[in-house]
């Protein structure tokens, strides 16, 4: 990850959580693979529900908690965890969103996604977003490994999710999005 000042530099957080339909009245949401809660904290902001941020690296976790304490924010549980090895460790069925950001690039995007279906409550929403497929976006995975929103479609779709509402989001700068229900 490059460091914070310049990665919150690549987003809107808040217009892009509204654009992939998170809303105030969502319970509980999973954010895999949390970074600096570049995105958990915005969540814990906007919805009732508790925003579980997870992700491998204890620094990023840290990051996430410093920052979910200066805002006050009880409602943001950061916890390190290795979610492609070991799952999420949360119950089936308890999410209301499940959070897929800059993430698909990862060696086992299908493990990644039949666990966000399994945390999901039927008519729970996956919002993904990644890089546009465009070598000249200033940061991002490598082209070789980055996902083109087809490549995230066709494998949300092995798992099951149905696509809900636009065929594809524009993320303005540099990022798409993509929203799916388990229906
Ligand atoms: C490119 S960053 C994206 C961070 C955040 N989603 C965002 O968009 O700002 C990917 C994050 O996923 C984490 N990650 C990668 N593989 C993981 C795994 N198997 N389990 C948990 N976290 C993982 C990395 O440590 C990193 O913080």
């Amino acid at each position: 990850m490059p460091e914070d000042a310049l990665w919150s530099q690549f987003f809107n957080p808040p217009a892009v959580l509204r654009k992939l339909g998170l809303i105030s009245r969502c319970g509980d949401a999973v954010d895999f693979g949390c970074g600096y809660g570049t995105f958990s904290i915005p969540a814990g902001k906007i919805i009732r529900g508790n925003v579980h941020a997870l992700d491998i690296d204890p620094a990023m976790v840290a990051a996430t908690q410093a920052r979910a304490q200066a805002a006050g924010l009880v409602n943001v549980r950061a916890q390190m965890r290795d979610f492609i090895a070991d799952g999420t460790g949360l119950p089936a069925g308890g999410a209301d969103y499940a959070m897929l950001f800059n993430i698909l690039h990862a060696e086992e995007p299908l493990t990644l996604l039949r666990e966000a279906w399994r945390v999901l409550r039927v008519g729970g929403r996956l919002g993904i977003m990644h890089w546009r497929y465009d070598p000249t976006t200033p940061r991002g995975p490598s082209m070789a490994i980055r996902p083109r929103p087809e490549q995230c479609r066709s494998w949300a779709q092995q798992v099951n999710f149905r696509q809900d509402g636009p065929e594809l989001i524009d993320l303005p700068p540099f990022h798409y999005g993509l929203v799916f229900r388990k229906s």
